[in-house]
């Protein structure tokens, strides 16, 4: 297992191109599914869960080719109905096939996604929902086993916003005959660029970006070219390395209103930002304490609390962050109390005393936001911080060490 050597402390400049959105394309890809013309898809980043998605849609019998920065897909020769434990269980993003199998073929056998490290992370709301939609589905060996003989117009209402329930719905309701609702949709960027892909293959989607989505059916889908938005995610770990490190940089290729919330907390901690629609300009801070809730889009996310964490242990006086959206995804925090932070956890928050320097330790990456707070919190570390299971951070974040290394940061790989 690959480990990383970050020599710290240390502080950036110059400027980061964000690569496309890891929870854009992913939904993207399952919903390559939906139509037999091909597909060009631009600047998919190349990272594990990508690549575990597009060998998913391969075994499904989707051919793929690239060239240059364009992966084209072509569904037409789609020969098989079931995702296979193997690929599941590395990647949870593999349920998003079940609505996109269902609209096209009637039928789906996808593996149970089964637990991962920051919490149980159910699908019924999926499940229930595509029930209501007209789909017979049962449980059965680890196995969700579903078909539909026709897809019914039904008006959802949304117990949670759920990211993956709201985009797994839209891709089913694509082809049905009439119009579908779901209510109290979950409202993240990633959402809306689904949407905004599928219309752009023939779909007649409404309501895009509200909490209120319209589905009118249509037959097929046309040839399309498309690329996703910059990674929020990804934009807001640099924005925070920057902050923790006292840097100057510059943060391109991300819409800063897709990090809005997040800016704002920011700016109110005391944080230099400036900004453009695709740019977001970061300049050396004197922060204090903050008090954050994660939640669903438009607030602040819990993609982003790891690394909120291991910013604020570098911001002198009290944080506290709590979380409401996962139940076990402050599994950095143990790794971060290795390298001297002073934070307590007391079940959904964790109250961090910041200022006090770190220094360097061996610590391991547990899930892959926790890996990207413990790079944040390694470079501001006196020495050299070694970080095991590295491939954790692969899952999500592209030529990290480039980039970072391209931002003044000593960081290096070691093979093991
Ligand atoms: C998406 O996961 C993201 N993944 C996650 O990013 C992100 O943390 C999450 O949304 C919340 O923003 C992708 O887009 C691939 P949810 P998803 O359904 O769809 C509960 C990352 O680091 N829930 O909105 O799984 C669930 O347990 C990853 O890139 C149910 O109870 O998130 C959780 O507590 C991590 N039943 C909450 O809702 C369901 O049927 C939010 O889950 C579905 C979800």
């Amino acid at each position: 297992m690959d480990k990383l050597i970050i020599t710290g402390p240390c502080t950036l400049s110059g400027s980061v191109r964000i690569s496309r959105a890891k929870n854009a394309y992913l939904p993207i890809l399952a919903a390559v599914l939906l139509s037999n013309k091909p597909i060009h898809l631009k600047n998919i980043p190349e990272l594990q869960d990508i690549k575990t998605m597009i060998k998913l849609l391969s075994n499904l019998g989707v051919q793929v080719s690239k060239n240059g920065n364009i992966t084209t897909f072509d569904a037409s020769t789609l020969n098989s109905h079931e995702a296979t434990y193997d690929l599941v269980k590395t990647m949870r993003a593999s349920i998003f096939v079940l609505g996109p199998l269902l609209a096209r073929l009637g039928k789906a056998k996808v593996s149970l996604p089964g637990g991962c490290a920051i919490g149980t992370r159910p699908i019924d709301l999926h499940l229930t929902n595509l029930e209501k939609l007209g789909c017979e589905i049962s449980l059965h060996a680890g196995y969700v086993e579903a078909h539909v003989k026709k897809m019914l117009p039904t008006s959802l209402t949304l117990a949670f916003p759920s990211v993956g329930a709201t985009e797994n719905l839209i891709m089913a309701s694509v082809f049905t005959e009439g119009v579908t609702t779901i209510d109290n949709s979950a409202l993240e960027p990633e959402i809306d660029d689904l949407a905004h892909f599928l219309n752009a293959m023939g779909a007649k989607i409404t309501g895009i970006g509200t909490q209120k989505i319209v589905i009118e059916g249509v037959k097929s889908f046309k040839e399309v070219t498309y690329e996703a938005i910059g990674d929020r995610i990804e934009a807001a770990t640099y924005l925070m390395a920057a902050l923790a490190t006292g840097s100057n940089i510059t943060i391109e290729g991300v819409k800063s209103r897709h990090l809005q919330f997040v800016i704002d907390v920011l700016k109110k901690m005391g944080a230099k930002i400036e900004t453009t629609e695709d740019t977001i300009q970061v300049f050396k801070s004197e922060l204090t304490g903050c008090q954050i809730d994660t939640a669903p889009f438009p607030g602040f996310p819990t993609d982003a609390q790891a690394q909120m964490i291991a910013l604020c242990t570098q911001v002198k006086g009290i944080s506290v962050i709590t979380e409401n959206i996962f139940e076990n995804r402050f599994m950095h925090v143990p790794e971060l109390i290795r390298l001297g932070a002073d934070i307590t956890l007391k079940g959904k928050l964790a109250i961090i005393e910041g200022g006090a320097p770190l220094s360097a330790a061996p610590i391991m990456c547990t899930d892959l936001r926790a890996s990207a707070a413990l790079i944040i919190a390694a470079l501001t570390t006196t020495g050299d911080t070694e970080l095991q299971r590295v491939y954790h951070l692969d899952r999500g974040y592209e030529k990290l060490e480039e980039k970072f290394s391209q931002l003044g940061a000593k960081i290096k790989r070691v093979k093991e």
